[in-house]
């Protein structure tokens, strides 16, 4: 990837020469729509990048040209330069939320591309956000700006420039992660520690259900609102304050459809806490119960999931594996799976089988690799 970025920047430029960054995709171990609801995630960046080669132009405008789309793209600083393209509009978001928050952006050349999968749960969106707001950062304002910010400088430009009410967790795993540890962030307090992830006998694998999801103008937005409504019911700030009791009480005076959105959530929270006291212990049959129970939660009470990822976890299930759920937003994408080293050969046989004979398409697998976040590529 490195070398034809730098092959199509040489080409499209000028023989010009720019520097190299990347940043990465995530997984998350448990923790699913937590985030917006000051609840607890446990993710990790994957060895899956968005790469992109830089270099300042000397002029106002930015030019870039994505390589697995195509297609290039030029556009002013200004508000009112927003680009057409939805893959420019991330970067142009990125310029813009640094700009707002008094830091600089001038004009630049870049070639992008990648190999995290769009749609498929993995946030490839901030990946190119992380990548281009670490850059940016690097290039023009000398690293001043701290991770925190540049984390939500991406989760902003999905909020302004994309129409996706998102949380911070993918934009923050993608900044902060670390090669071989999964991050518990406190999305109340933002206070987050690093888990060395090492589960000897498992594994950790990815199986793609290739059912696209688009999160823009999606149920995403739906499910956040259903949340911040039963808060606003309780008077408190986020779910993250409220018990299943508090729940139950106003339970006659909310919708049905809220009070089970709210139910998972209260839930959810606290298996991240169970998860991430099992790992320590080395104790990964709870950590793959908790990850049942939480596709359990997405499926019927969330109502993010959809038919093929709900048979994805029937398969995982007679297969024996430990623990397996929907990942990320929901609407397709994978499922996460933690299998036990001697049953993996046959899980990966039976899913791809199985899936293919009752849709038609056979299911992607990824293994998963935690990996370093957004970084400098090279000097
Ligand atoms: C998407 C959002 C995140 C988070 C997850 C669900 O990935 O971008 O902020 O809410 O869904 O956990």
């Amino acid at each position: 990837m490195e070398a034809k970025i730098k092959q199509e920047f040489n080409k499209r430029f000028n023989g010009e020469q720019g520097t190299l960054y990347a940043s990465a995709g995530r997984i998350n171990l448990i923790g699913e729509h937590t985030d917006y609801n000051g609840g607890f995630v446990f993710p990790g960046a994957i060895d899956k990048v968005i790469m992109a080669e830089i270099a300042p132009n000397g002029t106002d405008k930015v030019r870039v040209f994505s390589i697995d789309i195509n297609e290039y793209a030029e556009f002013g600083l200004k508000e009112s330069d927003a680009p057409e393209q939805q893959w420019a509009r991330y970067i142009f978001g990125v310029c813009r939320e640094i700009l707002k928050r008094g830091g600089s952006v001038k004009g630049f050349d870049a070639v992008f591309a990648g190999n995290v999968p769009l749609g498929a749960g993995l946030s490839s969106s901030a990946a190119l956000e992380s990548c281009f707001a670490f850059a940016l950062n690097d290039m023009f304002n000398g690293n001043t700006i701290d991770k925190f910010e540049l984390a939500k400088i991406g989760q902003s430009t999905e909020h302004n420039y994309c129409g996706v009410n998102c949380g911070i967790m993918d934009q923050f795993a993608s900044v902060f992660g670390k090669k071989d540890h999964l991050m518990r962030l406190d999305c109340r307090s933002m206070e987050y520690e690093y888990f060395p992830f090492k589960i000897d006998g498992y594994k950790l694998v990815l199986v793609d259900s290739k059912v696209k999801h688009a999160l823009v103008d999606s149920p995403y937005n739906k499910r956040r609102q259903s949340c911040e409504r039963v808060a606003a019911k309780l008077g408190i700030e986020t779910l993250r304050d409220a018990t299943k009791e508090a729940l139950d009480a106003v339970r006659g005076e909310i919708s049905a459809e809220d009070y089970f959105r709210a139910k998972f959530v209260i839930e959810e929270k606290d298996r991240v806490l169970a998860v991430c006291d099992a790992l320590e212990k080395g104790d990964c049959e709870t950590v793959g119960q908790k990850m049942y129970e939480t596709h359990a939660g997405l499926s019927k009470d969330y109502e993010v999931s959809c038919e093929e990822l709900d048979y994805l976890n029937d398969v995982a299930k007679e297969c024996g594996v430990t623990g397996s759920r929907i990942m990320g937003g929901g609407f397709g994408g994978c499922t996460i799976n933690l299998v036990k080293d001697d049953l993996y050969d046959n899980f990966i046989t039976t899913v791809t089988r199985k899936f293919a004979e009752k849709y038609g398409h056979e299911p992607v697998i990824y293994p998963v690799v935690i990996s370093d976040g957004a970084r400098r590529v090279e000097e």
